[in-house]
């Protein structure tokens, strides 16, 4: 029988962990023949609500999940992991400042980072989604030299499914034939949605929609400022569909991605696209072999372009706001 894959879920006593966990277990990440081992991370005061979720998931004697441990040590939490979702982060508190953010984020990704540098298996792949999720994704990987790069991703996946999503709706057409759809950039309110390779049933969407205008000054906002309207409507943030992305994401990463389409992956630039290297940023992307590959040579028009230079100045703000805090150093774990 095949050795179950260890994946470990940091912040699993909250929203999003909740609505994931059970997925993974009942084999929805990573395929129906594949047993599972969760390693659960939380902060001490979550251990209680992570062995309540636990209890629940024995309950659910899912065939695939050979064992549940629960870890406040990220260093026991990582020791062997294949597949990583850093989904526990520091939300923005009352009167915080950005540079508080990023700092208390550094607290916990530096560590965790260097956790994975020690102990994870060579096939691992971490997904990064507890914001800001591209920023944190960086200092992980910069504390983990060991590990390549591009095994540390951050998860725009819910972005792209959000755009598909008004794309149907605008076009009354199911989302199964719309592909080439397109995030760019930060998984911030500055993102880029980008509707201008799009394909919906074999036609150029743009052409289906008729309307840039709607593109403009409808679908990207909405898109971009959909978890602020998701948090307004619930009065909580979005965590069914924050997990239902992160399932996929990871699914796709590991099985490959549909032939003939692409999906949207925050990793680190190679330089694609004038994307300064070593900047966990979103790019169209497929999976071939188990492995992302930026997919190239996309014209791009000047609003499109204008939209990601202005996201990526984003993350080139941040990255150099964690480095002079001194993030970026493996030293500093
Ligand atoms: P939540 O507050 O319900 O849960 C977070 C959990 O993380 C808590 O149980 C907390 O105890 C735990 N935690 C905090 N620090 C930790 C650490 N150092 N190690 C292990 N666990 C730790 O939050 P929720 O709704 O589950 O969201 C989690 C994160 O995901 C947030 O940062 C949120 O902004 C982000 N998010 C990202 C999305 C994306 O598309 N990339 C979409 C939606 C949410």
């Amino acid at each position: 029988s095949t050795l179950p894959v260890n994946v470990t879920v940091t912040g699993a006593a909250g929203q999003i962990g909740y609505a994931l966990l059970f997925r993974i277990a009942s084999g929805q990440m990573l395929g129906p023949d594949v047993p599972v081992r969760l390693k659960m991370l939380e902060i001490p005061q979550g251990v209680k609500a992570a062995e309540g979720t636990a209890m629940e998931l024995e309950d659910c004697a899912f065939p695939l999940l050979a064992g549940i441990d629960i870890y406040d040590d990220p260093k026991v939490a990582f020791d062997g992991v294949n597949v990583g979702l850093l989904v526990g982060a520091r939300p923005r508190g009352a009167g915080m400042e950005r540079g508080d953010l990023l700092a208390a984020n550094g607290g916990i990704f530096g560590p965790q980072g260097a956790a994975i540098n020690a102990g994870a298996a060579d096939d691992v792949r971490i997904l990064v989604v507890g914001n800001p999720a591209n920023t944190n994704a960086l200092i992980a990987s910069a504390h983990a030299p060991d590990v390549p790069a591009d095994r540390f991703n951050a998860m725009m996946r819910l972005d792209h499914n959000r755009a598909l999503a008004q794309v149907a709706a605008k076009t009354s057409t199911p989302v199964g034939d719309i592909t080439k759809v397109t995030i760019w950039g930060n998984h911030s309110a500055k993102q880029h949605p980008d509707l201008t390779q799009a394909v919906i049933a074999g036609r150029p969407a743009t052409e289906v929609i008729g309307d840039d205008a709607w593109i403009k000054d409808d679908f990207v906002p909405t898109v971009a400022k959909r978890g602020a309207a998701i948090i307004d409507a619930r009065g909580a943030s979005s965590a069914a569909s924050a997990a239902n992305a992160a399932i996929a994401h990871v699914h796709d990463w590991v099985n490959g991605t549909p032939e003939g389409d692409w999906t949207s992956v925050a990793m680190p630039s190679d330089g694609s696209y004038g994307v300064p290297a070593g900047l966990v940023s979103s790019f169209p992307a497929v999976s071939k072999g188990g492995a992302w590959e930026i997919v190239q040579g996309l014209e791009l028009d000047d609003y499109t372009r204008a939209g990601i230079d202005t996201s990526v100045a984003e993350l080139v703000e941040e990255r150099d706001a964690v480095q002079e805090l001194g993030l970026l150093s493996a030293a500093n774990a």
